[in-house]
C-alpha cells in the first residue's frame, strides 16, 4: 500500500502545539487563568521526555567525557555577580513600540524577519546587505540608525499595519526581586539569566575539591529567566526555561582549537540523536556578545525556519577576570606542566533543554497517510521516548491481565512501562503511537501456553512473536544511551 509521510518540515507548528497539549507533553502555564505568556508546564509524558534529554546531555558531558564534572548552583546569586558578568550593563535587547497597536517588538528581529522575506523572494544580496547593516549598527550601539533602517525599509507592524514607530531603546532582560524581610533592609537581586555564572564563581571550589587539571569542564543543568520582549513560537522563546551549559577551562592561547573541537563535538551529538544532517546548520555570529572572541550557533530547521538551538562560545578569560576584579579574590590556576599561574580561558557549550525538546518533537511528529487512513505518531529515538513499552492484555479476562502484570513487574524497575487493558487493541496501539512508545507488547491466550508475546513496532507497525524472556534484553538494546554514545 502506498504510504506518504508528512515530515516535520511540513508539519505546522500549530499541529505540534496542539499535539503536545492534547497528549500530555506541554501545557500553557496556569491555563485555568488563561495562561501566562511565554511560560509553560510539562505534562506526564513531557516531563519524561525532557528528563531523558537532560539525562542524555548530562551523561554525555560527565561520563563520556572524562574531564568534566557537574555542579548544581543556586538560582539566586550575589548581585555583584551580574555587575561583574556584564549583564547589568549589557544584557539588553533593542526594542521598539508601534504607536498604533501599542505592541512592542525587538528591533533587530523586525529587521531580520524583513531580510528573510527579501531572501525568500530571491534577492539574496539585498537581504545580506540589510543584515550586515543591522550588525554594524548594533555593534556601534547606533539605535537611531536601527530605527531609520526600519522606517526606510517600510517595515510595518503586523497588528496595526502601520510604520508609526517609537525610538529604539535598550531593554534589560533580567528579572529582579527583593531579598530581606523588611523593606529598608532589602536589596535587589536577580533571577539568573544564564546558568554559566554559577559555574564561574565556583571555578576554584570545583577545581580544588574535584582535583581537576586544566583542561577540564564543569557542567550544569538549571533554570534561567529572561524577560523576553518577543515571546512566541511556543517553547522556543520562554521567560522561564532550562539551560544545559558546560564551561571548559583551558590554557590561554588554545581557545581556537577547543572552540573547533566543541563546535564539532556538539554537532556530532545532535546527529547521533538522529536529527537529519540537512536540518542542522552552523551559523557564525557577526555580532559577538560582550564576553566572546568567537561564537557560533547550531541551528535547526524548525517549522518557522532555521533557528538557534545551541551556542558554542569562546568566552576568553572575561568572566573569571572580571570576578577576580569585583571580588578581589584571585581566580588563578597553577599549571604544573608549564609551571605558571594564569586565569584560564573558557569555551562554553550552551543548549536550552526546552529548545532541544521542541527540536525533538518537531523531528518526531509524523503523519503517515495510507489510502484508508492517516496515522499520527511520534518517531522518537527509543532512548528518549517517555514510555519504553506498553503491556497490553488483549482481553481483560482469562488470566491475561495477571500474566501481563507479571511482565510489568519484570520490567518496571528498569524502564518506564505502561499497563493498559481497556479499549480495543487498535485504539490502545494508537494511544501509544501518539506518545511515541516504541514497543507495544500484546499478551494473548497463546501466551499462557508458550510464554511468547507479540511485539508491535511503532515506526513500521510490524509485529513479531518473541519469548517473554527476551523482552528485557531487547528493550535495553533499543533504549540504551550507549548506542548514541558509541556514535560520538
Ligand atoms: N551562557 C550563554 C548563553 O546563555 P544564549 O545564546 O543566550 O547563551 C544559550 O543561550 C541557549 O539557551 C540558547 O541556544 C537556547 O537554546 C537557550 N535559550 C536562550 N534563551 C532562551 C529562551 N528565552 N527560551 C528558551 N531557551 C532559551
Amino acid at each position: 500500500m502506498a504510504k506518504t509521510e508528512t515530515p516535520a518540515e511540513n508539519a505546522q507548528l500549530k499541529d505540534i502545539i496542539s499535539h503536545a497539549k492534547e497528549y500530555g507533553f506541554v501545557y500553557p502555564s496556569s491555563e485555568i487563568y488563561d495562561g501566562l505568556q511565554a511560560v509553560y508546564d510539562y505534562g506526564a509524558y513531557g516531563v519524561e521526555l525532557k528528563n531523558n534529554l537532560k539525562r542524555l546531555w548530562w551523561e554525555t558531558m560527565t561520563r563520556v567525557q572524562d574531564n568534566i564534572v557537574g555542579i548544581d548552583a543556586a538560582i539566586f546569586m550575589h548581585p555583584t555577580t551580574w555587575k561583574a558578568s556584564g549583564h547589568v550593563d549589557s544584557f539588553n535587547d533593542p526594542m521598539i513600540d508601534n504607536k498604533d497597536s501599542k505592541k512592542r517588538y525587538r528591533a533587530d528581529v523586525l529587521v531580520e524577519e524583513h531580510a528573510a522575506v527579501i531572501e525568500r523572494a530571491g534577492d539574496l544580496e539585498r537581504a545580506k546587505s540589510l543584515t550586515a547593516a543591522l550588525a554594524r549598527m548594533l555593534e556601534a550601539e547606533d539605535l537611531d540608525g536601527v530605527r531609520d533602517l526600519i522606517t526606510n525599509e517600510g517595515i510595518k507592524c503586523p497588528i496595526s499595519g502601520t510604520s508609526n514607530w517609537t525610538d529604539v531603546r535598550q531593554f534589560n532582560l533580567m528579572f529582579s526581586t527583593q531579598v530581606g524581610s523588611v523593606a529598608e533592609d532589602s536589596s535587589t537581586i536577580y533571577l539568573r539569566p544564564e546558568t554559566a555564572q554559577g559555574i564561574f564563581v565556583n571555578f576554584l571550589n570545583i577545581q580544588k575539591t574535584a582535583r581537576m587539571k586544566v583542561p577540564f569542564g564543569i557542567a550544569q543543568i538549571g533554570k534561567a529567566f529572561r524577560n523576553e520582549i518577543v515571546a512566541r513560537q511556543f517553547i522556543f522563546r520562554m521567560r522561564e526555561f532550562e539551560q544545559m551549559e558546560m564551561q571548559f577551562f583551558i590554557r590561554p592561547g588554545t581557545e581556537m582549537d577547543w572552540y573547533k573541537y566543541w563546535s564539532e563535538t556538539r554537532m556530532k551529538w545532535h546527529l547521533a540523536l538522529g536529527t537529519p544532517p540537512e536540518k542542522l546548520r552552523k551559523h557564525d555570529h557577526e555580532k559577538l556578545a560582550h564576553y566572546a572572541n568567537a561564537a557560533m550557533d547550531i541551528e535547526f530547521d524548525f517549522p518557522f525556519g532555521f533557528k538557534e538551538v545551541e551556542g558554542i562560545h569562546s568566552r576568553t578569560d572575561f568572566d573569571l577576570k572580571s570576578h577576580q576584579e569585583f571580588s578581589k579574590k584571585k581566580q588563578q590556576y597553577f599549571d604544573p606542566e608549564i609551571n605558571q599561574n594564569y586565569i584560564p580561558y573558557v569555551v562554553e557549550t550552551s543548549i536550552g533543554a526546552d529548545r532541544l525538546f521542541l527540536l525533538t518533537l518537531c523531528n518526531a511528529y509524523t503523519v503517515e497517510e495510507t489510502e484508508e487512513k492517516s496515522r499520527t505518531f511520534l518517531k522518537l529515538h527509543p532512548a528518549v521516548a517517555p514510555v519504553k513499552a506498553a503491556i497490553l492484555p488483549i482481553v481483560k479476562k482469562d488470566g491475561l491481565p495477571e500474566k501481563a502484570q507479571e511482565i510489568v513487574q519484570a520490567l518496571k524497575y528498569d524502564f518506564n512501562i505502561i499497563y493498559e487493558d481497556s479499549g480495543s487493541i487498535g485504539k490502545r496501539y494508537t494511544r501509544q503511537d501518539l506518545i511515541g512508545t516504541p514497543f507495544c507488547i500484546a499478551v494473548d491466550h497463546q501466551t499462557l501456553e508458550d510464554n511468547m508475546v507479540t511485539i508491535r513496532h511503532r515506526d513500521t507497525t510490524e509485529q513479531e512473536r518473541v519469548p517473554i524472556s527476551e523482552l528485557h534484553g531487547r528493550i535495553t538494546e533499543a533504549t540504551s544511551f550507549r548506542r548514541i554514545f558509541e556514535k560520538l
